[in-house]
């Protein structure tokens, strides 16, 4: 696991930036996996701008989300494919038929959890996937229990999560209480995986990421089991 720290959210965005970059120069269809919440904002911000600067081309991506609330229609403005839309789809030259986010309004939701893995088998696995921290150390919403699973999966919030995500929703009663999320296989199966943890909050998280343990309890720390993992961080989340 490589750590980079940076002095700021702008750094660690541009950083993460020049990683997504170089995947997407290198390899102009890559599979990417990408996540919501507050900590991709900037590094979508980049890309935009480089998109629009003529410097990237998005034509031939695709790109899988890590997760989304269920159950919740794509359209209601708190969902992962709403912020999908307004945050990069909407404004770079992906193509919409490129873009896969879990259904959080399957009528069946084990059944579009299975199809879920079988599309990303089927575009081929993911070159590059990037990561937020959930402040509890969860990854996706893999949350902290005494197990975990392997795959695509419908699971219940963690009271914490549900609290932490309450910022973008009314108030925390609507916060919806269950999420379908990619599992921890999918993630570990990605080629290179990106993570981003800024500020105190993540501090925690981020201890358990280097310290020597592997455990359910933090599921982000089974990315020691991965062999090409970045991890960006400001000095709040690794100093605390
Ligand atoms: C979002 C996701 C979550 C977030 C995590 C951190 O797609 O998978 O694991 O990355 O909850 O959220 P923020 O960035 O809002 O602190």
């Amino acid at each position: 696991m490589k750590i980079v720290s940076g002095n700021s959210y702008e750094e660690l965005c541009q950083r993460a930036a020049v990683i997504f970059s170089e995947q997407i120069r290198k390899k102009p269809d890559s599979v990417l996996g990408l996540a919501t919440g507050s900590t991709p904002l900037g590094l979508y911000r980049e890309l935009v701008r480089l998109y629009e600067a003529g410097r990237l081309d998005f034509s031939q991506i695709r790109t899988v989300n890590l997760d989304e609330y269920y159950p919740l229609r794509p359209e209601h403005p708190q969902s992962y494919h709403y912020y999908m839309q307004e945050n990069l789809f909407g404004h770079v030259n992906l193509r919409a038929e490129n873009c896969y986010l879990p259904d959080g309004a399957a009528p069946d939701p084990a059944l579009a959890c299975v199809a879920y893995d079988q599309r990303i088998e089927q575009l081929g696995g993911i070159d590059l996937q990037l990561l937020g921290l959930g402040e509890n150390g969860h990854i996706g919403f893999n949350e902290p229990g005494s197990e975990l699973c392997a795959d695509t999966h419908l699971t219940e919030l963690s009271e914490s999560t549900v609290h932490a995500n309450a910022r973008f929703f009314a108030n925390e009663a609507e916060v919806p209480r269950r999420a379908i999320t990619m599992g921890m296989a999918g993630i570990l199966k990605a080629r290179r995986i990106l993570l981003i943890a800024y500020g105190k909050k993540k501090h925690a998280a981020v201890a358990a990421l280097l310290d020597n343990r592997i455990t359910p309890q933090v599921p982000a720390t089974l990315l020691k089991l991965h062999p090409d993992v970045t991890v960006l961080c400001d000095g709040g989340a690794f100093l605390g």
